[in-house]
């Protein structure tokens, strides 16, 4: 089976961990360069990458071998990088989100849109057992009639951020923990619910001296009426779960235990086989098959616009206190 030819871009916390293998996983890709703009990431990681990295981003997207490229980088270059590599015919996988803001996101589907080129966006939550089977159940009826919507996922990890780091600050970060976790929780619930209509947030700051706030909660009306609620921190020990109410039960799912209990319409629980799968190779396969193919990936320019819509309306509402339509 012919494979198709990518590079990685990006290889700090989350490309050295889990991209880079998750690109060997997928088994329908193979890695022809690599590169970072750090030189110090490059020389950490050369020997143990057996092909070439690349001296610069011109490099990569210059480079004929490469049909795609994996943009593992912060949120404030992933326009610009994306726009340039579908300038050079190249397909984009980005990791979420797609962009910081409304504008940039659109310059990027633009651009791959005019380039006829693929551009898929690492939502990756929705692609866990747990959330397939709540979206199968909830149109088996299980739950009858949904009428709300929860989801929290927070991480300590804003106790380690530097002012080295893009996620100090409010122009590469905006949102903070919405930006970084949330964001997941708003796809996943228009992967469930639907299109939003409109948000009402707050966000705040209690610990750290970043510029970028550690707490947000999110409320969502959805088109269809259903009301939506999205709890982050960057502060708090680790927690991840979404559950849906309707009026014949509830489901919750719990990321990190892989736990999904259905209750019934009396309150009984039942706990549901899930299991776990790699959720960055399943991604990256589908980036494959697209380029293969020609298929349109699950999650591409329009639903990940559809979430930072969301993302960019809280953060209006957070600042001026007012409910904000999408
Ligand atoms: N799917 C998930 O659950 C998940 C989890 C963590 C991070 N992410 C996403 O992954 C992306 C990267 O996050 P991270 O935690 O790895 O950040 P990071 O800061 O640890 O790493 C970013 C890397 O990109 C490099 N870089 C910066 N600008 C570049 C450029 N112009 N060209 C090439 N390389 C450049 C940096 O040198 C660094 O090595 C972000 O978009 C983030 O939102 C997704």
């Amino acid at each position: 089976m012919r494979k198709a030819s990518v590079a990685l871009v990006g290889l700090g916390g989350w490309g050295a961990t889990q991209s880079l293998p998750a690109i060997a996983e997928a088994g329908n890709l193979e890695l022809v360069t690599w590169y970072d703009a750090n030189p110090e990431t490059v020389e950490r990681h050369r020997e143990q990458i057996p092909v070439t990295p690349a001296g610069s981003f011109d490099e990569v997207v210059g480079n004929p071998e490469v049909e795609g490229v994996i943009l593992v980088v912060p949120n404030h270059v992933h326009a610009s990088l994306t726009v340039q590599a579908a300038g050079c015919g190249k397909h984009v996988w980005v990791e979420k989100p797609i962009a910081n803001t409304l504008a940039e996101a659109d310059s990027m589907i633009q651009a791959c849109e005019d380039a006829g080129v693929i551009l898929q966006v690492g939502h990756s939550l929705r692609r866990t057992q747990g959330m397939r089977r709540i979206k199968q159940m909830i149109q088996d009826g299980k739950v009858g009639e949904v009428a709300s919507v929860e989801a929290h996922q927070s991480h300590k990890g804003g106790w380690t951020v530097t002012p080295e780091a893009w996620r100090w600050y409010n122009d590469k970060c905006p949102g903070g923990p919405l930006n970084l976790l949330g964001i997941h929780q708003i796809d996943n619930m228009h992967y469930l619910i639907g299109p939003s209509a409109e948000v009402t947030a707050m966000m705040g700051k209690k610990c750290l001296p970043c510029e970028t706030d550690e707490i947000s909660q999110v409320l969502i009306r959805f088109k269809n009426g259903v009301l939506g609620q999205i709890g982050d921190t960057y502060i708090t020990p680790a927690k991840t779960f979404i559950a849906v109410y309707g009026t014949a039960g509830w489901l919750e799912f719990d990321f990190l235990r892989g736990r999904l209990t259905y209750f019934d319409t009396d309150g009984k629980p039942e706990d549901m086989p899930v299991e776990s799968t790699n959720l960055i190779a399943d991604e990256l396969r589908e980036f494959g098959e697209c380029i293969l193919t020609g298929k349109r990936p699950e999650t591409g320019g329009a639903e990940a616009r559809a979430a930072v819509a969301v993302m960019e309306a809280a953060i209006e509402s957070a600042r001026t206190g007012k409910t904000v339509k999408i």
